[in-house]
């Protein structure tokens, strides 16, 4: 048995059935997305259904963690309300927003610290791209940047990108969040700051290797990636892990790197 060949309109077709599939019809994510994967895997396979197999699991890695979001309709009215009052009522939405996904509920309680590290290196910057960026927005009003700093996010569940770009509007900053799967299309503005938090092991797991080219696309000074140091559940140490895929990852390139840590976060202060 030979290696699968999709046509165009056979790849549209499966597509098309897991974005109407009960598990991802509800959040939104991007067509090419899953594409990607088709063309990704089927060299692999001689089987269609092993095909099938492999292309959701590998979706399940990328946005499982994600389903069963948070109520956005509820959310949007806690922070309108919290916006008429003081700017404390903001930073206590913004903590149950946080709080309700692990990656930033697990920095919360070192959150001021956590932008202190980052900034006393990077400056103040202008521009920001928060790639792959989650819930991570809500926490601007920690981040004390100046209202002129202009805030890009990226993700890939629409419903966030929508709900992260309505917290954009009560803050009056640019609406700057967009749907976009930033692997396939990473970001081209030029910008001072590029956050690219927990997320890179998992780029490694959908394909292994694109990290770099990834890194190499972006047009930014400041490149900071940040890793666990250790599992989820606390169990296993990543630090080793973690610390070879980023230098592995910058082999050769002749970039300056600082590494810190914040907890069960170690970040790589990457400069290109
Ligand atoms: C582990 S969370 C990290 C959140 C945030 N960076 C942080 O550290 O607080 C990963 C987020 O990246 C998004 N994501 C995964 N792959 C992506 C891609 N290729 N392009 C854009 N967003 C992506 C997911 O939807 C999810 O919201």
């Amino acid at each position: 048995m030979s290696r699968l060949t999709l046509s165009k309109d056979e790849i549209e077709q499966y597509v098309q059935e897991i974005l109407r599939s009960p598990k991802y019809r509800a959040i939104d994510i991007p067509q090419d997305l899953i594409e990607s994967l088709y063309i990704q895997e089927s060299p692999h396979h001689k089987r269609l259904q092993d095909l099938h197999k492999a292309v959701r699991k590998k979706l399940h890695n990328i946005v499982a963690g994600y389903l069963g979001d948070s109520d956005y309709g509820q959310a949007t009215q806690d922070l309108k309300k919290a916006f008429q009052q003081d700017e404390q009522s903001i930073k206590n939405v913004c903590t149950q927003i946080l709080k309700s996904h692990i990656s930033t509920q697990e920095r919360l309680p070192f959150l001021d610290v956590f932008y202190q590290e980052i900034f006393s290196r990077v400056g103040k910057p202008r521009s920001i791209l928060d790639l792959a960026c989650g819930y991570h927005p809500f926490g601007l009003p920690w981040m004390n940047l100046d209202q002129n700093c202009q805030y890009f996010a990226f993700d890939i569940i629409n419903a966030r990108v929508e709900f992260i770009n309505t917290f954009f509007g009560l803050l009056q900053r640019p609406i700057l969040a967009f749907q976009q799967d930033i692997l396939i299309h990473p970001p081209q503005m030029e910008a001072d700051v590029a956050f690219f938090f927990k997320e890179a092991h998992r780029f490694e797991q959908r394909q292994r290797g694109c990290n770099r080219n990834f890194w190499q696309a972006l047009k930014v000074k400041h490149l900071l990636v940040s890793l666990p140091a250790s599992s989820m559940t606390m169990r296993h140490n990543k630090s080793v892990q973690h610390r070879r895929l980023v230098y592995d990852t910058l082999k050769d390139l002749n970039w300056s790197v600082e590494e810190f840590q914040v907890e069960n976060e170690l970040i790589f202060w990457i400069r290109k």
